[in-house]
């Protein structure tokens, strides 16, 4: 098989790839080495930036989401039984969110890829990524039960954290920066309608505490329970009694109970890979970096890092120019790291550590005091909310 850009990893990177790819009228295929039902029900993050909302309508995968979405003009953070919403028009100038699930972005960049797109292989696993440092890169992969090479002229790895692409750039050009912390998220889903509007972000001495949602009846809710905790150990009655602790407030709100459909344990880390590129491959999406949830970063960056490169070899294409896709790791990078602080900022915020001590509290409730008082510290939490400009 032949192609211009080979892509690895059918999540919202490399199918967002694939479909700005073909609107720019080069030619891609996409290998992914699980099923489409496992693409498209794999539940991850469900808020999507300013920028990327753009993205999606600008690619004519905007439609459902148009339609089906929730457009947030807020968050509301609370903490020693306060509330507090954080306005992000007024604090930005104009910008919100969308809640609309990574599930869905999926679905509906999977049918475009099926319906107008080049292919789209599932259960097709890379097995290793060959001569990135040559013009005519190689992905090895085994599809139908045999082995077969895809030449490119460029590979991009959006094979998240655990995939091959990363592994062909030679140790001695790999530089990690890596921290996890002592804790995770227990998340459900509850059929149930959300006990607020927009979502709620809790700073609790149990721990924090998140109510998110999927639909008007659809409710996405965490809890942080330590590292290594076994979702099953949570009974059901156990997880709402302390949602409810650590949702607590002066004024009487309650928290509406429901069934809980699913619940499953996140693991937090913090992760970025330099460079982003290696020859003729590059990296995208989680394949590069990866964040805590806590700041719902993790697509969005994605979709950062694929409009860099679709916009680069466009431009290489109309031009004869390659100064942009020289630049691309730089370039992503920058907006990484933005991501990555924003979400270390909100995760230590809102996050009590097992071994906090009387002052840590203090200073992280400080914190939140502050955000909630001074417009210059609100529009930081609220600017990188909504996310950072694509370059
Ligand atoms: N060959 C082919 N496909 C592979 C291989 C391989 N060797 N290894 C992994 N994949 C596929 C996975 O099955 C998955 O579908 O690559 C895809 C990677 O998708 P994601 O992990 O979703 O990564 P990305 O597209 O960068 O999206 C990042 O997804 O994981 C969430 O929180 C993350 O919201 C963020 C978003
Ligand atoms: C979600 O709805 O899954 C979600 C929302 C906000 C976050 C993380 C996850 O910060």
């Amino acid at each position: 098989m032949r192609t211009t850009v080979g892509i690895i990893g059918a999540g919202p990177a490399g199918l967002l790839l694939a479909r700005l790819l073909h609107n720019a009228g080069i030619d891609s295929v996409v290998l992914e080495s699980r099923d489409r039902a496992y693409v498209e029900q794999r539940q991850r993050a469900g808020i999507l930036e300013q920028g990327t909302v753009d993205v999606l309508r600008a690619a004519g995968a905007g439609g459902r989401m148009d339609r089906e979405g929730l457009r947030h003009d807020g968050i509301e953070l609370r903490f020693a039984r306060e509330r507090h919403r954080v306005d992000f028009p007024a604090l930005t100038g104009g910008s919100s969110v969308m809640v609309y699930a990574q599930t869905e972005v999926c679905k509906d960049l999977v049918a475009l890829q099926i319906e107008e797109g080049g292919p789209l292989l599932f259960q097709a696993e890379a097995l290793a990524v060959e001569g990135a440092e040559s013009e005519r890169p190689r992905v090895r992969f085994r599809y139908e039960g045999r082995e077969d090479v895809l030449e490119c002229d460029y590979v991009v790895g959006c094979d998240g954290f655990w995939g091959v692409a990363r592994r062909a750039i030679p140790a001695e050009h790999s530089h990690v920066f890596e921290r996890t912390y002592p804790f995770g998220w227990l998340g459900i889903f509850a059929d149930v309608p959300p006990s607020h509007d927009e979502l709620v972000y809790a700073r609790h001495d149990r721990g924090f505490a998140l109510l998110s949602m999927r639909s008007p009846t659809v409710s996405r809710l965490y809890l942080q329970v330590p590292e290594g905790t076994d979702a099953a150990s949570w009974a059901d009655e156990e997880i709402w009694d302390e949602l409810e602790r650590r949702f607590e407030t002066a004024d009487g709100w309650s928290l509406e109970r429901g069934a809980i459909t699913s619940k499953s344990v996140t693991p937090m880390r913090s992760h970025v890979h330099e460079p982003m590129r290696h020859g003729r491959l590059f990296l995208a999406g989680d394949a590069a970096h990866i964040v805590p949830p806590t700041g719902a970063k993790g697509l969005n960056l994605a979709v950062g890092d694929v409009v860099t490169f679709a916009r680069a070899l466009a431009h290489l294409e109309e031009t004869g120019s390659a100064e942009r896709l020289d630049a691309y790791s730089e370039t992503c990078l920058r907006r990484v790291w933005q991501a990555e602080r924003f979400s270390y900022d909100m995760t230590t915020l809102l996050h009590r550590a097992p071994d906090a001590t009387p002052f840590e509290d203090r200073v992280q409730l400080a914190r939140l005091r502050r955000i909630v008082t001074s417009r210059a510290a609100g529009t930081d939490l609220a600017e990188g909310y909504t996310g950072f400009p694509l370059d």
